[in-house]
This record gives structure tokens, C-alpha cells and sequence, in this order.
């Protein structure tokens, strides 16, 4: 399948590269590839240079945000929650229109340090401002509950026996993406109901964030029992 990933961060790359894995065709957009592929300083969070990353990820292209979304049959948002909105417009509408989109984003608001707040919850979420930015794409939520190393590859932590959430408008979107998500080793994944559903897995946010700091790993998951 071929697979349009928007941000080329940590989560933009961790699933970029298990998608190439998986034998998917994937192109990671990025606003302008020139400058993304000269910068040879890690990044605000340490992720090591774009083009190191792509250097050893040679199945992968890297193309603009419209290009990744162009190329997409399912297109993944991977980009900071607060310029998400932004990129997605530069993805362009049209190239998105009738396309499964993934948004894995929160709603993260760093201007008062860390932890960060959250700038949309309770009456709404980052979920469906990007479903009603989009409204001609099929937004399903999915995989920001957990750090990028476990959305591409969940079998590192107990077997990949922990839970993983998707909510969207559309059931047979969410299918296509619970059937990627099972390929990459999901074995619980739990279908909230509609993109409402967003500011439920989105407001999981601060206490994801406190677990990171008394844990001292993001690599910790829920799994729901029942
Ligand atoms: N890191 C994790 O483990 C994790 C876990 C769960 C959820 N998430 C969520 O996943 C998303 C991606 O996280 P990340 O850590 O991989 O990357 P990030 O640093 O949050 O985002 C990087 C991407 O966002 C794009 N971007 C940032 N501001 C933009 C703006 N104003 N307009 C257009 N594009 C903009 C960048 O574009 P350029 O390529 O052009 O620089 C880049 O591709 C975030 O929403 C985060 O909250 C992350």
C-alpha cells in the first residue's frame, strides 16, 4: 500500500520506517525537503538529522507535505499538535479528500514549559478539528496515547499485549486502520466510537506525562482489562 507520512519527527520516522518494513510504499512530507535534508544539528527533542535518519532508511522518499498526501492512500499526520492544523493545510484538502487520515497529534501547548497543558479538551479536541478542517477525509485517532517506538513496534513490551485506542466517523476507515495497526503487532485494539471519542485518548495526555516522569521511560502503555 502506499502510505503518505506528514512530519518527519520522531513519530514521523518510527513510522515511516516500520511502514518501509512492513513492504508499504511511503513518502514523509516535510514544508520544504531542501532545508529538512540540509540541517545537520539534532533536533529540539535529539532526533539525529533528517538525512542521517534517511540514509539508512533508502526504501523511503521525502517529498513536501502535498506530496506525501498526494502519494498517501492512507496519510498519516505526524506533526506537533499546534501546527498540525497548518501542515495539513499545506497538505492541501483536495489531495487529502476520500483518504483514510491517521492523525496521531495531541493537543500539546508548551508555552508554559513542562509538562505541557493541553490547548483544546473537554468540549472538543485536536481530533475533530482536524476532522472538521477536512471534512471530506476519514480521520481516525490513533496511536498518541504511547511513544513513537511503541506505535511502530508494540511486541517490545509485554509481547505487544496493551492496549491501543482508535476513534473516527467512519467504521470502514477504522478498519483499514485497525488492520494496519494488528500487521504491525497491535493485539488489542479498541474502537471508542467516533471522533468525539479523540477527547478521551487525547486528555490521557497528563497523566501519560507523569507516568513518563515517575517511570523514567515513555516506554510504558495501559492495557484495558476486561
Ligand atoms: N514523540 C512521541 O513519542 C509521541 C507520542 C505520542 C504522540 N505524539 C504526537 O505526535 C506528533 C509528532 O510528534 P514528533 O515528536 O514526531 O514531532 P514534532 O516535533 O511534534 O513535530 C514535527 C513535525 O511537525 C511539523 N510542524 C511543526 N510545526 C509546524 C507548523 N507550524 N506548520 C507546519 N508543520 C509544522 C514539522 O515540519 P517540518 O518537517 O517542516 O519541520 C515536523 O514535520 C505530535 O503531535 C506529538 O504530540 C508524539
Amino acid at each position: 500500500m502506499k502510505i503518505g507520512v506528514i512530519g518527519t519527527g520522531a513519530v514521523g520516522r518510527t513510522l515511516a520506517g516500520r511502514c518501509a518494513e512492513l513492504g508499504h510504499e511511503v513518502t514523509v512530507g516535510t514544508r520544504d525537503p531542501a532545508a529538512t535534508l540540509q540541517r545537520s544539528e539534532t533536533d529540539a527533542m535529539g532526533n539525529p538529522p533528517f538525512a542521517e535518519w534517511l540514509a539508512v532508511h533508502p526504501a523511503v522518499t521525502l517529498g513536501s507535505f502535498a506530496e506525501a498526501a498526494v502519494h498517501g492512500e492512507i496519510v498519516i499526520n505526524a506533526t506537533g499538535g499546534s501546527g498540525a492544523i497548518a501542515a495539513l493545510t499545506l497538505a492541501g484538502s483536495d489531495n487529502l479528500a476520500g483518504k483514510v487520515l491517521i492523525d496521531v497529534s495531541n493537543p500539546l501547548d508548551f508555552s508554559g514549559g513542562f509538562p505541557p497543558s493541553l490547548f483544546v479538551k473537554d468540549t472538543d479536541s485536536l481530533g475533530e478539528q482536524i476532522q472538521r478542517a477536512l471534512p471530506d477525509s476519514r480521520v481516525v485517532k490513533t496511536l498518541n496515547t504511547m511513544t513513537a517506538a511503541l506505535m511502530a513496534d508494540p511486541a517490545q513490551l509485554a509481547g505487544g499485549d496493551h492496549s491501543t485506542f482508535v476513534s473516527g466517523n467512519d467504521d470502514e476507515a477504522k478498519g483499514t486502520v485497525a488492520a494496519l495497526l494488528r500487521s504491525m503487532g497491535h493485539r488489542d485494539v479498541i474502537d471508542l466510537g467516533d471522533i468525539g471519542t479523540a477527547r478521551g485518548t487525547e486528555m490521557l495526555m497528563p497523566i501519560w506525562l507523569r507516568l513518563m516522569g515517575a517511570l523514567g521511560t515513555p516506554l510504558f502503555n495501559v492495557k484495558i482489562v476486561r
